[in-house]
């Protein structure tokens, strides 16, 4: 399992919870609903999922993760946990999940869990990378590992709409919604954005090189990227999303 680094995360890359309040409009307001919170990461929408419910619970598989949304929102219900692991039958009334379904490969094993925990009736409503997410990134991203005779070994789910579509029907889920769309997305920190954000999200490739293979890394995707991504004061990432919302 990779390993995040929550400070990097909660300083850098924050936008990605900022972007997941638009989804947050999505969720009813009802205060006798329970809601879960999947891959909740440092806990920022767990917390605004209060407004919309006092029973909420965020679960994550990264204890450093849970560790820093503990420390932030004390008193909340974090719970360190695999989704494909979960143990609830038939008791949310919702799910969310913003940004970290794609992190899971097993989707089917995903989608079954999650039809499990929810009561009928129950509602599914998640954002994550849709296929062709961070193309150009991770084209030159894997053009400057296999340089130095390396293979990515980060792996994402980026599906199309008709594929998810087809997929939360096979599970049992109702789609509702389920639209994918391009969402360039400005990188904090000028100049550093690109390679603050590739340290982060491909650390599980980074984290055995030396400095300087990584320095190296950094440099040649700034250079291929440039034209593309780099608009004269910012790095402007390749995001592309799809939205769900599916009932049981
Ligand atoms: C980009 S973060 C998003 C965090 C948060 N939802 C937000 O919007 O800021 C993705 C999160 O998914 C979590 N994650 C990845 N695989 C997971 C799994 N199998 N079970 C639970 N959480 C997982 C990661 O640990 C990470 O915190």
């Amino acid at each position: 399992m990779m390993d995040w680094n929550a400070d990097l995360y909660e300083n850098k890359h924050d936008f990605v919870a900022e972007y997941g309040r638009d989804l947050l409009s999505h969720v009813p307001e009802n205060p006798s609903q329970s809601i879960l919170d999947l891959g909740c990461g440092t806990g920022m929408l767990t917390h605004a999922l209060l407004e919309k419910s006092s029973s909420v619970v965020g679960l994550d598989a990264s204890p450093e993760m849970i560790g820093k949304a503990r420390q932030l929102y004390p008193g909340m219900d974090f719970r360190v946990m695999d989704a494909c692991r979960m143990p609830w039958n038939n008791w949310f009334d919702l799910v969310f999940s913003n940004a970290a379904f794609h992190w899971i490969p097993d989707q089917e094993k995903l989608l079954k869990a999650v039809f499990r925990i929810l009561k009928p009736q129950g509602k599914l409503i998640c954002e994550f990378g849709a296929y062709h997410n961070i193309l150009r990134i991770r084209e030159t991203f894997q053009a400057s590992l296999k340089r130095i005779g390396l293979t990515p070994n980060t792996r994402f789910y980026f599906p199309t709409a008709e594929e998810y579509r087809s997929l939360l029907e096979q599970t049992g889920l109702h789609p509702e919604l389920v639209l994918d769309f391009d969402r360039p997305t400005p990188l904090k920190d000028g100049p550093d954005g690109l390679r603050n954000w590739v340290r982060q999200f491909f650390c599980a490739d980074l984290k055995n090189l030396t400095e300087k293979k990584r320095s190296r890394i950094f440099k040649e995707m700034e250079e291929a990227l440039r034209d593309d991504l780099w608009d004269g004061s910012q790095w402007v990432a390749d995001y592309r999303r799809i939205r769900v919302m599916a009932v049981k």
